[in-house]
């Protein structure tokens, strides 16, 4: 049984993008492998949140990750900063880790240009957290989108690294997990390529539904087809595609009939867009719902996923300190 790791920050709320990219597929093999889930707040310190709200923004993803779907009873959730460990491995990668590749990483190049004003050293040694993360388990797979792939690429760097500096075999080299299909792309409803929260285009899984309604009727479209069976302009198409994930087979029919006729009505077409985007996310917002007050539950699925994802991080420090020298008295 392949070890599976997959973390996402605390950064904002699960849209629709999240869901039907990875974490659908996330939920499926859950059953088939051994899968740890965590939350990673300490990643979500670069920008420095509002000390407030860090909290919340930690509860609001648990509570959506098993609202989604994510069974603790099968899976391991837990939380970052409850996993002390990887703040250790951290520090230990980054000895190994040189000024040099970390700036030329693209994930920091680009933050350093939108942030100007705040590019901490967090920042930089991002993707050291990022490997101890997944070096603490040693995962084998990891399942990441386009803009983790790098990172996952210099996870391997460092784990390869420190096996030959220390002329061991201890380090996993992680592969990201491909679901065995094309991930499907969620586009945003302002005729964009992706819906993203930095793009501020989403619908988030627990939206009301009122609001996904207006979200939805705000969505970008055009003056409407004049050629029959013509070729639909970007932003028609994305609604198309987010219909094609939420609706039946037989509704997508009925608008590619009236597109093709040009008789389609925006209004009409964005009105049962919202109706099955409410459908197929009601079930989740009312999970959510039941569960986000519920502080004796989250306590304790928090509790029992950090227990679970400690002993393996124990185990992988007892060896990296050996391995590097440490002993105590
Ligand atoms: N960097 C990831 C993101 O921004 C989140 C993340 C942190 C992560 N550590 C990880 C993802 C380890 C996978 C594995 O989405």
């Amino acid at each position: 049984m392949d070890t599976v790791l997959s973390g996402i920050r605390s950064t904002g709320n699960l849209h629709l993008g999240n869901y039907y990219g990875a974490l659908r597929n996330f939920i499926r093999m859950q059953h088939e492998n051994s899968c740890y889930f965590f939350i990673a707040d300490y990643h979500s310190l670069t920008t420095h949140p509002d000390p407030k709200q860090l909290h919340e923004n930690v509860k609001d993803i648990l509570c959506e990750y098993l609202a989604a779907g994510i069974d603790p009873n099968v899976a391991t959730i837990y939380v970052q900063s409850d996993l002390k460990e990887v703040t250790e491995l951290y520090l230990m990668l980054n000895m190994h880790a040189y000024m040099g590749e970390l700036a030329k990483t693209s994930s920091f190049k680009e933050k350093a240009r939108k942030q100007p004003e705040n590019v901490n050293a967090g920042l930089l040694t991002y993707p050291t957290l990022m490997a101890a993360d997944i070096l603490i388990h040693n995962a084998d797979k990891v399942p990441v989108g386009k803009d983790q792939e790098q990172h996952l690429e210099m996870t391997r760097r460092f784990a390869r690294r420190f096996n030959n500096f220390y002329n061991v075999e201890f380090f996993k080299e992680p592969q990201a997990y491909n679901f065995g299909q094309e991930l499907i792309k969620i586009p945003g409803l302002d005729g964009s390529g992706k819906m993203g929260k930095s793009e501020g285009n989403c619908i988030y899984l627990c939206d009301d539904p009122k609001v996904i309604e207006k979200k939805v009727k705000r969505a970008l479209t055009d003056a409407g087809p004049t050629t029959h069976n013509s070729v639909k302009p970007d932003c028609i198409e994305n609604l198309f595609t987010i219909l094609n994930v939420v609706s039946s087979k037989e509704v997508v029919q009925h608008f590619e009939d009236k597109w093709n006729t040009c008789e389609i009505r925006y209004g009409d077409l964005k009105k049962q867009l919202a109706a099955d985007i409410i459908a197929v996310t009601n079930p989740i917002r009312e999970r959510y719902n039941d569960i986000r007050d519920n502080e004796a539950y989250l306590h304790q699925v928090a509790t029992e996923g950090a227990e679970k994802a400690r002993e393996n991080a124990q185990k992988t420090m007892r060896g990296v300190r050996e391995i590097m020298g440490f002993k105590s008295f």
